[in-house]
């Protein structure tokens, strides 16, 4: 059948050479949207009819056909191969192939490939963001669950890569879970500008025949539609978005595994990542490396370079269909692949990892990271200024790191001669200041909203509990759209197929 001269050709005396064939073809990672672009010719076949344009007879022997090729594909007998330019071309030329010029001709009245591929891609993309989003829940669903158990292990949080305060662990979880959570809304917003129905808009300007253009999108189960014919055809827009959000959400993994990384290694000692989700080196016995963390933060790179190569591709074109468009698909396909494993790996290796309290515990107690608190202390009970107080701490520290005295070490002795030697007169210590130094005591006293204090903490977690499952509805319903479109669509070519 690809031997014969190609359904588009009349204009050209000649073929294609091989080699050019090769290179402008699409075939390959048009394979991708094979099943999208039969539901879109179904629902373009049936509004056609529905329009007077095609005869039932005709509608029956198209719709037939499509629906053969949909089989053979599925059984591997159709593959996405032979001298095509595009998956387009290959099943229009099966189905005239199939039922002849007169009736399979007439498939692609009032279309073009242009606004063809458009529709593809909003299909296809449809379908994997919901894919994508579906993960994102579930990565936030396992960090929500660890942060409940660690509500209370003590973590020093690090400014510049420096003990900064003390938070805790089930606190840092849940900053995941909000980032994780404005990434998956970030990618409803993104959908529901891919959520539209671009066919209709002809080769650029919309065609003569009377196509019901709000029929075919909800036929597919669209919102609305890319109206102006030459945005529907020109626009990639919601292709870039959704590489954007999946870009940023790459951008949290990454950064989420880099903590996890340092928290691996032997002086951190926070962690320790299962035997499954680790590698070991061929020349070192003793290794055990996070490289499934590396990879995350690796491809990160690599979806960020997708986002990349579709702005470039984008910005020179000038309005219309252009064939550079063809070029979307590869990064956007990487963009979606990777992202989806980096969250099923994230996910995979947080739920099994070990969590070394001990580590923590020790690690927190030998830290000055209370000294925020402690001059917080001293402000309360010692009555200075917090500029004061923030001196006579940091005079005490210093003067305890050069006498090579522990944070366990500090007195009210040492901060006495602090205050005296930096305000120039002498406060009265109370013991009590120096319970500032304890966790337990002074994480139970911070009191701003989102800190780690274990109420903040308790609070949050409710609070994101039901943030989750009101996405996880939203997410079902966003799908459940999608499925019954296509059930609606599957039985509407079935009945039309055995009447
Ligand atoms: N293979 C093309 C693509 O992916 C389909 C549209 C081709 N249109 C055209 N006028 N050559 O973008």
């Amino acid at each position: 059948m690809g031997d014969e001269k190609g359904i588009y050709r009349a204009r050209l005396s000649k073929e294609l050479r091989e080699e050019v064939w090769k290179f402008v073809s699409s075939l390959r990672e048009d394979e991708r949207m094979i099943e999208d672009d039969i539901d879109g010719t179904e629902a373009h076949e049936i509004m056609l009819h529905e329009q007077g344009i095609l005869s039932l007879q005709e509608l029956k022997a198209i719709l037939s056909s499509l629906e053969r090729a949909r089989e053979d594909y599925r059984k591997g007998r159709l593959k996405a191969e032979g001298k095509f330019e595009d998956v387009h071309e290959l099943l229009e030329a099966r189905v005239i192939a199939e039922v002849g010029m007169e009736t399979g001709g007439k498939l692609h009245t009032g279309r073009s490939r242009n606004d063809q591929v458009a529709l593809d891609l909003r299909l296809r993309l449809r379908k994997e963001l919901n894919l994508v989003s579906a993960s994102i829940l579930e990565l936030a669903e396992v960090l929500l669950r660890k942060a409940e158990k660690h509500q209370k292990t003590p973590l020093i949080l690090l400014t510049h890569t420096q003990h900064a305060q003390l938070g805790t662990l089930g606190h840092y979880l849940l900053a995941q879970v909000d980032l994780l959570l404005r990434d998956f809304d970030r990618m409803e917003d993104c959908y529901r500008r891919v959520n539209l129905c671009p066919l209709g808009g002809g080769a650029v300007g919309g065609s003569t025949f009377p196509l019901n253009r709000r029929r075919i999108a909800s036929l597919l189960g669209f919102e609305g539609l890319v109206e102006n014919s030459l945005d529907a055809v020109s626009s990639r827009d919601a292709v870039l978005e959704a590489a954007a959000c999946m870009s940023l959400l790459m951008t949290h993994l990454s950064r989420m595994a880099e903590d996890l990384i340092l928290w691996s290694t032997q002086e951190f000692g926070y962690v320790e990542l299962s035997d499954e989700y680790s590698s070991t080196s061929s020349a070192m016995p003793q290794k055990k490396n996070p490289c499934t963390l590396e990879l995350i933060r690796g491809k990160a790179g690599e979806v960020h370079g997708s986002l990349h190569s579709l702005l470039t591709l984008l910005k020179g074109l000038p309005s219309g269909y252009n064939r550079d468009l063809q070029q979307v698909k590869p990064p956007l396909w990487r963009c979606l692949d990777e992202t989806r494993s980096c969250l099923e790996i994230m996910k995979g290796a947080l739920e099994t990892m070990k969590v070394k309290e001990e580590k923590m515990v020790s690690s927190s107690s030998l830290s000055w990271a209370l000294a925020w608190d402690l001059a917080e202390g001293l402000v309360r009970e010692a009555g200075l200024s917090f500029r004061q107080a923030h001196a006579v701490v940091g005079e005490a520290v210093r003067e305890a790191l050069s006498s090579g005295l522990t944070v366990k070490e500090l007195s009210e002795e040492l901060l006495e001669r602090a205050a005296e030697k930096v305000l120039g007169r002498k406060v009265k210590m109370d013991r009590r200041v120096l319970r500032y130094l304890d966790p337990s005591f002074s994480l139970k006293r911070r009191r701003t909203l989102g800190s780690p204090s274990p109420r903040e903490v308790r609070r949050m977690l409710r609070a994101r509990k039901r943030e989750l499952k009101r996405r996880k509805a939203m997410m079902d319903r966003r799908r459940k759209r999608v499925e019954e479109a296509e059930k609606n669509l599957e039985k509407k070519v079935k009945t039309y197929i055995s009447s």
